[in-house]
């Protein structure tokens, strides 16, 4: 799936942003392996830690339906200015993604910026900062 699919595809679930208290809708496209694509868009709640961003319903939509490998991931927020994903989404998209994923940052089909995962995320904590500490020190 190309880039501006993957766009059209984050736009659409875009509309479906359930976003009573922030009003900023997002969407978001994640491509796994296979080509399989899925779309999210974000989810709030009265209780506002409860939210959920539109990158990670999508990631979790995808890893639900059997996939691990995220080759990319569209993301559309505001029109006017680039949303980059969050901090949170970030770590998440870090536990799925492989050294060649790709990020769009997306205002319409026609106004994007792609970027490797790794420039957006660099230090990251990681499943191999786990191995060799598995035995509990407390
Ligand atoms: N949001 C996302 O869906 N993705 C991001 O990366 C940034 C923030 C959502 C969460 C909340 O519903 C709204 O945008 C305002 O923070």
């Amino acid at each position: 799936m190309n880039y501006k699919k993957l766009i059209e595809m984050a736009l659409q679930y875009r509309k479906r942003a359930y976003c009573p208290y922030s009003n900023f809708k997002v969407g978001a496209a994640a491509l796994f392996e296979n080509e399989a694509a899925f779309g999210g868009c974000n989810i709030e709640n009265a209780s506002f830690g409860a939210t959920n961003c539109s990158e990670r319903t999508a990631i979790f939509k995808g890893i639900s339906e059997g996939f691990i490998s995220l080759r990319a991931i569209a993301i559309v927020g505001s029109l006017e200015e680039y949303t980059y994903p969050c901090g949170i989404c970030r770590q998440v998209i870090n536990e799925f993604a492989t050294k060649d994923t790709i990020v769009i940052i997306a205002r319409s089909v026609d106004d994007y910026i792609v970027m490797k995962f790794d420039e957006i995320f660099p230090g990251s904590f990681s499943k191999e900062d786990l191995i060799g500490n598995s035995k509990s020190s407390v």
